[in-house]
């Protein structure tokens, strides 16, 4: 019966198109999906819309905690015209959260067709939330603005929190199945993504915050090699401790005995398998959220490491991690591919300006100046620890923080969460990469966040999101450009165009062109001084980002830190 149904279905897939009606329908291997035809605003032009396509089978029952499998093919046709389904999120609580969460969607301006092959380049985005958050869902990432200059765009869910990064740290749950989510997409897409009119040869990976930590973790993956030519990180890096597992295997027994009081530190990996496979999923999201509150999420201990993130893997087939991301890095043992990174000015603006808080906080730090030192310097003696706290806090606020309130938190906040790791990153990096460095300083009424602190600069965390795609949620409506400024639309054009210049050319700016100013955004080279693009009002070439506090950082690494380094 299959065959002369689906004939069936295609004439009339055929029918529609031809018709300009709704929908518009496409044969993948696994079967037809319908979706939907939509209109960039302020212009006539189309693009096509295929939301929710399976990636991967629903990692449910026997396949939670496993790496992703095929999923089958469907008889029907599948509609994929609507997002319903988002991955399970710690502190959150929504009736769209599923186990059966790994989709992804598909946005391009221009199909293949009998009378003229397309393909265009095609950039893949891994949305950001710690980890622990986000979707990918249209009213979140819409592409409009991207695909306006002719790329095809991909966005993705993949398993969060417990679901995609519980790990026994050794064979039993060995980690890592978000990421490895994330690079069974990155397969789908090179093998289907001409059927789109994307060009497989032609893929940029980007991401934000835990989406860029993503991107890098591809680029120090062996097991992602070759499947994209092109990476943008915007606000971090592999080197962010906050993307970076310490404890796993406590996390697991934690988790595990909120679920089955009888599990102990002492337990085994099997048994903690076992009582997590016996549990429902909203048992374990529930539990997952208890751990949270006890380790303080959202606290100041964010920069120090997460639980239920990514972790270095033992060696095994499937491994996607084996190694400290740092020390291939160094080596320059990496996916040497050319890379667009940066920050925003103040990144912890978004996060941490309650001043009672941060009092609370810095007075804290007074008093225990080991607790300013990053985990990841590996200081074991004591002495010595208290000597880097006290060199850490002379950074901001001489020998007493609280004297510089909130101004030292939130700088200090910003550094050690996001700007410290993506600035020594980009040391590391382009000495084998072509790499161009950027920090988005422009405080424009699309990013949202308005606060102003003395001392500290503009642009928290976040904010140029909202520059680059079509959102709708708690944080940003961006739905009538019109209520906006014009300079932010000029700001907003000018990113779309360095990030989609990228994606086509490998180079942001590829010709003068008055959109730039005329300027030309140069590499940061071993031999150079470090320039980087300060996007503002205007367009400026400046050097060494944020080199005041980088460069007390890096003394006192190199003086107390001990190698071998997994984040920085
Ligand atoms: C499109 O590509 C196919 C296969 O490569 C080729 O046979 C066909 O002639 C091309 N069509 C056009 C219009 O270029
Ligand atoms: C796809 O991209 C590669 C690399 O840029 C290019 O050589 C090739 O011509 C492109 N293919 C098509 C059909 O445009
Ligand atoms: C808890 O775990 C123990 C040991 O694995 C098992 O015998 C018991 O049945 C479990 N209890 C529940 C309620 O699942
Ligand atoms: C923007 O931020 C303000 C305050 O920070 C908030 O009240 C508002 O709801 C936010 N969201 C949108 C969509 O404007």
């Amino acid at each position: 019966m299959k065959p002369i149904y689906h004939v069936l279905w295609v004439y009339l897939a055929v029918f529609l198109i031809n018709k300009g009606l709704c929908c518009v329908f496409l044969r993948l291997n696994k079967g037809l999906i319908k979706g939907r035809i939509a209109t960039i605003p302020n212009s006539n032009k189309k693009f096509y819309a295929f939301q929710q396509i399976p990636y991967a089978a629903p990692p449910i029952g026997t396949l939670r905690f496993q790496p992703p499998v095929p999923v089958n093919a469907w008889d029907n046709i599948l509609d994929t015209t609507k997002n319903t389904k988002i991955c399970y999120q710690i502190g959150v609580n929504s009736i769209e959260e599923d186990e059966d969460c790994l989709y992804l969607n598909v946005y391009t301006p221009k199909l293949p067709s009998t009378n003229s092959n397309t393909s265009l380049p095609v950039m893949v985005f891994f949305h950001g939330g710690a980890f622990a958050i986000g979707d990918s869902k249209y009213s979140s990432y819409g592409p409009e603005f991207l695909v306006n200059h002719d790329v095809v765009i991909v966005t993705l869910n993949y398993r969060l929190g417990v679901f995609g990064f519980l790990s026994t740290q050794d064979e039993v749950i060995p980690g890592n199945n978000g990421l490895k989510d994330q690079l069974f997409a990155l397969q789908w897409v090179n093998k289907n993504i001409h059927l789109f009119g994307g060009n497989s040869s032609e893929i940029t990976i980007f991401g934000q915050s835990a989406g860029a930590a993503s991107v890098g973790y591809h680029l120090v993956s062996k097991k992602s090699t070759g499947l994209y030519r092109a990476a943008i990180m915007e606000s971090s890096s592999v080197l962010n401790s906050f993307g970076y597992q310490r404890n796993a295997k406590h996390f697991a027994h934690k988790i595990a005995s909120y679920i089955n009081a009888s599990v102990t530190e002492e337990s085994a990996s099997e048994e903690i398998l076992s009582v997590m496979l016996h549990a429902s999923s909203t048992e374990i999201d529930k539990a997952a959220d208890k751990v949270a509150s006890e380790e303080s999420y959202n606290s100041a201990q964010l920069f120090q490491g997460y639980f239920f993130a990514p972790v270095v893997e033992l060696d095994s087939k499937n491994a996607f991690l084996t190694e400290n991301m740092f020390e291939i890095l160094d080596r320059g043992d990496a996916n040497n591919v050319p890379v667009i990174i940066g920050i925003n000015s103040e990144e912890s603006l978004s996060q941490n300006t309650d001043v009672n808080f941060l009092t609370r906080l810095m007075k804290l730090y007074d008093n225990d100046l080991k607790a300013l030192v990053p985990n990841n310097m590996n200081i074991v003696d004591e002495n010595s620890k208290e000597e880097a706290g006290q060199l850490i806090r002379e950074l901001y606020s001489g020998d007493d923080l609280l004297q510089n309130v909130p101004a030292a938190g939130i700088k200090y906040m910003s550094d050690t969460t996001f700007t410290r790791p993506v600035i020594k990153y980009t040391l590391l990096q382009s000495k084998h990469s072509e790499l161009y460095f950027y920090q988005f300083s422009y405080d424009g009424k699309l990013g949202n966040i308005s606060v102003v602190v003395d001392g500290t600069e503009r642009v928290g965390h976040n904010e140029e999101l909202a520059y680059l795609w079509r959102i709708q949620n708690e944080i940003f409506d961006n739905y009538d450009l019109s209520l906006f400024p014009e300079s932010d639309i000029t700001i907003q054009n000018r990113l779309v165009k360095l990030w989609t210049n990228f994606a086509k050319t490998l180079n942001p700016t590829p010709e003068k062109i008055d959109l730039f100013q005329n300027i030309i955004w140069p590499q940061v080279l071993e031999d150079n001084d470090f320039p980087y693009l300060n996007i503002n009002e205007n367009l400026q070439i400046k050097n060494y980002p944020k080199n005041d506090s980088f460069c007390g950082w890096e003394r006192i690494y190199d003086q107390y830190g001990n190698r071998p380094y997994d984040s920085y």
